[in-house]
């Protein structure tokens, strides 16, 4: 058995896609989705699904105290999926190569500290690019700097508005992030 922890922060498109691939996969379980945001729509997504939620406030999720719940679960991988918040430096020690991140364009641009969601579309569409993408990476103390597991492109009109970026960037993450996950599981 397998164990993946879920970190999200929106409406939790990434989960609903990752659960979906994985929902005949019983040697791969989600004890548990962890999230920031009380109005978050993936805690319906985990009601759904039958997976308990935490709610996690600043205080407790820079506490190193946390890791015992995390390491109560001994998981194999703890993926953020559209979780906002820096991953702190005891966690990333806790869990060498074992926190992954997607990011909505394709890194080392537009990435860093208020570099997502929305955001990042709008500065594409700025700039002009003809591309963007995605990128999946190992989480390490910086804000989208660990090393690269994946990136694939996406081309983009000049018409382009953000919302379509955005659209387009998700439905790549939709189709890889789940592949990547299975891909470390198998190496785990
Ligand atoms: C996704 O596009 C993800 O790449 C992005 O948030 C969105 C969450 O969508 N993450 C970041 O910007 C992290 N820097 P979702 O809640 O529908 O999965």
């Amino acid at each position: 058995m397998k164990k993946v922890l879920l970190f999200a922060s929106g409406g939790g498109s990434n989960v609903k896609a990752i659960l979906r691939y994985f929902q005949d996969r019983p040697e791969i379980s989600f004890p548990l989705i962890i999230t920031n945001n009380r109005h978050a729509g993936v805690i319906g997504i985990a009601q759904d699904n039958k997976i308990d939620v935490m709610l996690v406030d600043k205080d407790l999720f820079n506490e190193e105290v946390f890791i015992d719940t995390l390491e109560y679960f001994k998981p194999d991988l703890l993926v953020l999926a559209g979780f906002l918040w820096k991953i702190p430096g005891y966690m990333v020690k806790a869990f060498p190569n074992k926190i992954i991140n997607i990011h909505p364009a394709l890194l080392p641009k537009f990435g860093g500290k208020g570099m997502y969601g929305h955001h990042v579309h709008e500065a594409v569409v700025v700039r002009g690019e003809s591309v963007s993408g995605i990128t999946i990476h190992f989480v390490n103390e910086h804000y989208d700097e660990g090393t690269v597991l994946l990136q694939k492109e996406v081309a983009l009109e000049s018409t382009d508005t953000p919302e379509i970026v955005a659209a387009k960037v998700l439905s790549l993450e939709h189709t890889w992030y789940a592949r990547v996950i299975d891909s470390l599981l198998q190496q785990a």
